[in-house]
């Protein structure tokens, strides 16, 4: 399957004008990311029983959008890094002003993916444009960006954190899912992925930060700047053995819902494990 997301990756970058904004685009997309998002949305239509081929192009998408937030997160005016999927971060490698045009455009040409996709009715696609646009615009990963840029240098408490967590990591793992629901015809079930998600997102940004404190650079292929920025994280709030405990309260919470949703013997259930055991 993430051969098939690369491939759909490169055809989209083919369709754009040869230009730097190509070369830029190329770069951001093909430096290497796990591709989790789309690969979660491509699972939840196998765990159906469809095809989950004839989806890609809609879910890359989600792959889009989530390198525009990562280009947009690494800028200067935002964390400042310098190191991103192991290469330097777009505004190093090309410049400011592309970097922030390349974030527009993968997040605007997201909603055409998903618009072009010939095997979804109109229906599906409003249902799926609404729900990605509602997890990633200002009710959305969009707040969560502001309340970590707002949280630098000050002290807050957990539940701000979670919060701050829950909209810039989780929800555009949420719609990920949903969006899989949404393409399977299984409204109904969606409360149900959405809390899978709700934990899943919680779970992966507690681990990005516990990296952060254990790993090094060159195994996260990103930079580390949440000290340098003073930013509040699950370890400089409660500490590195709560942060476990509640890492595992989430990896329980979400054992029970993968246990609702029927998908311990799917595909899904083996990118959940790898989720659990990253260490980038
Ligand atoms: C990084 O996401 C940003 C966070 C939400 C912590 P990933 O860890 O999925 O990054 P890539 O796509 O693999 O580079
Ligand atoms: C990234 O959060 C979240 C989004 C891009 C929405 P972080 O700033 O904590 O993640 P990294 O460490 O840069 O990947
Ligand atoms: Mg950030
Ligand atoms: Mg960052």
């Amino acid at each position: 399957m993430i051969y098939q997301i690369e491939q759909a990756l490169k055809q989209y970058i083919e369709s754009l004008e040869k230009s730097r904004l190509k070369d830029a685009v190329s770069y951001a997309l093909l430096a290497g990311g796990k591709r989790l998002r789309p690969l979660l949305m491509l699972q939840v239509i196998e765990h159906y029983g469809l095809d989950p081929s004839l989806y890609i192009d809609s879910a890359i998408a989600l792959e889009m959008l989530h390198t525009y937030s990562l280009v947009h997160d690494d800028l200067p005016s935002m964390d400042d890094d310098t190191l991103r999927r192991g290469k330097p971060t777009l505004h190093i490698a090309y410049d400011e002003g592309l970097a922030i045009l390349v974030g527009d455009g993968l997040l605007t040409d997201s909603f055409l993916q998903i618009s072009k996709q010939p095997v979804l009715s109109d229906k599906q696609k409003t249902e799926m444009i609404k729900i990605l646009s509602l997890k990633t615009g200002n009710k959305g990963m969009v707040y969560g960006q502001v309340l970590d840029i707002e949280s630098e240098q000050k002290q807050i408490d957990i539940q701000l954190l979670d919060q701050m967590y829950e909209y810039k990591t989780a929800n555009l793992l949420q719609a990920s899912l949903m969006l899989g629901a949404v393409a399977s015809n299984q409204f109904e079930a969606l409360p149900l992925w959405e809390k899978l998600g709700y934990h899943l997102g919680i779970y992966f940004q507690i681990q990005d930060d516990i990296l952060e404190h254990t790993s090094t650079p060159e195994i996260l292929g990103k930079s580390k700047s949440d000290d340098i920025r003073e930013k509040p994280t699950y370890i400089s709030i409660v500490g590195y053995q709560n942060a476990l405990n509640i890492l595992n309260y989430h990896e329980q919470q979400i054992n029970i819902f993968m246990q609702q949703l029927e998908i311990e013997t799917s595909e899904i259930h083996e990118t959940i494990l790898q989720i659990k055991k990253r260490k980038a």
